[in-house]
């Protein structure tokens, strides 16, 4: 497939970071008005009758509003991620079924709907099943925020990049020798070989499985893969169309 040159430039142009997180800026204080006032109206829906139309109306705006308001606080993460050096980083001690239990409950309570339940190591909701299969005493050391951030994004990419009805995703964590591997295996629909290096590019989304209308910006997994970088780790994708993927994490022990 032939490059697009405008995503090209966004990829390569440091003044196009610059860019990026001033747009983003400017973006998040008028959104964040739009949104609370919109809250503010729905709240009062119990005592002012609404009509139907203008209901609908209300919810329309507050469900898009605070979608945009999502990409734009992914964007300003993303700069924040970029100009992180392994000095930065507050690394301690975690535990990490516990770490995994918490992204889990994010991940999917960000899918839409809300309702989450925890019964032991699976977490679900409707149709969405993720089993966290981890030692209970396994530690790693990181920087949570930015671990959790990881773990939460190839856990919403499962669920994203999946239309079945019923959704199973296994995490699989394990201790070999100096380092820890974390794996998240989906049966979604998968990537095709040509496309598996690609996705950790900035802005890269591989879009032909729907009609062009993914959420997000491309930026979870080019994220992820520098979380790993300032970790001294690493991350691996084996992955089929149709059959689905399995991200492999390894960071190191200490
Ligand atoms: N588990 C997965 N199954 C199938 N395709 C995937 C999976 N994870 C990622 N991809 C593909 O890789 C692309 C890049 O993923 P990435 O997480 O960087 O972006 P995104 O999820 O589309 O947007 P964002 O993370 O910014 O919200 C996705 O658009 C999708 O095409
Ligand atoms: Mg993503």
């Amino acid at each position: 497939m032939e490059q697009d040159p405008v995503l090209e430039s966004l990829q390569n142009d440091e003044n196009s970071t610059k860019m990026l997180s001033l747009v983003s800026h400017k973006l998040k204080t008028p959104l964040s008005i739009i949104n609370g006032y919109s809250e503010a109206i729905l709240s009062q829906s119990s005592k002012e009758k609404f009509s139907p139309f203008t209901a609908k109306a209300l919810e329309e705006i507050n469900k898009q509003g605070t979608k945009l308001c999502n990409l734009v606080d992914k964007l300003l993460f993303f700069n924040k991620v970029e100009a992180l050096q392994p000095k930065d980083l507050a690394k301690k001690s975690i535990n990490l079924k516990n770490l995994l239990k918490t992204s889990a409950s994010d991940a999917i309570s960000h899918d839409e709907e809300t309702a989450t339940v925890s019964a032991g190591s699976t977490i679900s909701k409707k149709g969405t099943f993720i089993e966290i299969d981890c030692p209970s005493a396994l530690e790693i050391k990181a920087d949570e925020e930015l671990m959790g951030f990881l773990l939460e994004e190839l856990l919403s990419n499962a669920i994203k990049f999946n239309n079945k009805a019923e959704k199973t995703i296994k995490v699989q964590c394990a201790h070999h020798g100096d380092s820890i591997s974390i794996s998240v295996r989906d049966y979604g629909t998968g990537i095709r070989p040509q496309d598996v290096n690609k996705i950790f590019e900035r802005f890269y989304q591989v879009d032909d499985y729907f009609t062009g209308q993914i959420d997000g910006w491309g930026l979870g997994l080019p994220m992820v893969k520098k979380i790993l970088d300032l970790h001294g780790g690493s991350i691996s994708v084996i992955s089929d169309r149709g059959l689905g993927s399995i991200f492999t994490v390894s960071i190191p022990v200490a």
